[in-house]
């Protein structure tokens, strides 16, 4: 398939690609788009036949439901009959923005957007190139983050052009991503509020803006000696293509588990690559990456993809990284991390 690349650089250019893209929408195409969270797969979420082309695309299994994006909140009518009234303070709060909320499902929109469910995610980015594409589409957009499922996530034009292609329409092209990381996906159907995947939104946001404690399990592996020490377990997201190893630990005892295992490693002829921080970096020698600094997480988070997606440049055969708070936006960072190890953590000690 041929991928038409849309620039947007100048203002001109800018104006006339969006409106290809969006014609590509219309005529039941798949393109992908920058959002401030990480670039998006879209298609129409109301033509069931645009939606099997993404899955194609990606890679992704059928079970997996998309998130729907709008431009303008009276867009949801055309995707739910029901906004609850828990949701007002969420939405006035943090639309546009990294935010994905579940609502009941209409009939409009396929069974195929949601994986079979009655319910659907809905979220309004908050980028300018975004909004303008879904607003001159003139309907809902699903879109998926536009990788090949498994690998990390695009923050960068560059990242999707290395995974899509020649298997999409087109790639329209905008900055990097500013968040880095994708939204919170947050559920207030079924009972207590419950985030079923941490993101761009922290937990204490949410709590703050509903004035209710929620609930989140998404670091439920963390330290679980069992689960670490069984790598067969095998997770496949977010992955480099060599295995991750987290150090999880104070600071100190973290350098000092990462140094004394990559000279176990090297004995064995492994070649290590690190994933560190401006304030470690100093402390270790070889391939190091710095992910940004401590004292600013969320540098972290908008270049934790690009360092990951970064080592498979390299030649090495294993990664081993150190971990991060996981208050704030530090949750959804460890969340990426381990999932990108498979859930193989070692446990230093200390606080972190
Ligand atoms: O930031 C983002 O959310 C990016 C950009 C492109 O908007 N999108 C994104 O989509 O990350 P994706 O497909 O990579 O992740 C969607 C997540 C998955 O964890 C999926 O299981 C969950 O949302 N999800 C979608 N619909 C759901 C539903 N009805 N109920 C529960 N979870 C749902
Ligand atoms: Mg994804």
């Amino acid at each position: 398939m041929k991928t038409l690349i849309l620039h947007t650089e100048n203002n001109n250019e800018k104006e006339i690609s969006i409106q290809k893209a969006a014609n590509i929408l219309k005529e039941g195409g798949i393109v992908a788009f920058p959002t401030e969270t990480v670039y998006g797969l879209g298609a129409n979420a109301l033509n069931e036949e645009a939606i099997k082309k993404i899955y194609i695309a990606k890679g992704r299994p059928s079970d997996n439901p998309l998130i729907v994006h709008i431009s303008d909140i009276n867009m949801i009518h055309t995707i739910t009959e029901y906004i609850p009234p828990k949701y007002d303070a969420l939405i006035k709060a943090f639309w546009p923005g990294p935010l994905t909320l579940i609502f009941k499902k209409n009939d409009k929109i396929p069974d195929i957007v949601t994986a079979g469910l009655d319910t659907v995610a809905v979220r309004m980015p908050d980028n300018a190139i975004a909004l303008e594409l879904i607003n001159k589409a003139g309907f809902p957009v699903a879109a998926p983050s536009a990788n090949i499922s498994g690998k990390p996530s695009p923050t960068k034009g560059e990242h999707v052009i290395q995974d899509l292609m020649g298997k999409v329409d087109a790639i329209l092209l905008g900055e990097d991503c500013k968040v880095g990381l994708e939204s919170t996906v947050l559920d207030l159907l079924s009972g207590q509020p419950t985030i079923l995947r941490p993101g761009g939104v922290s937990k204490e946001a949410i709590e703050k803006a509903i004035g209710e404690k929620v609930l989140d399990n998404s670091l439920h592996n963390v330290g679980d000696k069992q689960i670490a020490s069984s790598p067969g377990m095998k997770y496949t997201h977010y992955a480099p293509k060599v295995p991750v190893i987290v150090f999880i630990g104070s600071l100190d005892n973290m350098i000092h588990g990462i140094q004394t295992m990559k000279e176990i490693k090297e004995k064995e002829g492994l070649r290590v690559g690190i994933l560190a921080t401006e304030e470690t970096k100093a402390f270790y020698s070889g391939c190091i990456y710095s992910v940004g600094s401590r004292e600013k997480i969320e540098t972290v988070a908008g270049s934790l993809f690009h360092v990951l997606r970064s080592f498979d440049k390299e030649d090495i055969d294993i990664i081993l990284s150190e971990s991060f708070t996981t208050e704030g936006m530090g949750l959804a960072i460890m969340n990426r991390i381990i999932k990108s190890a498979g859930y193989q953590v070692m446990d230093v000690g200390g606080e972190t």
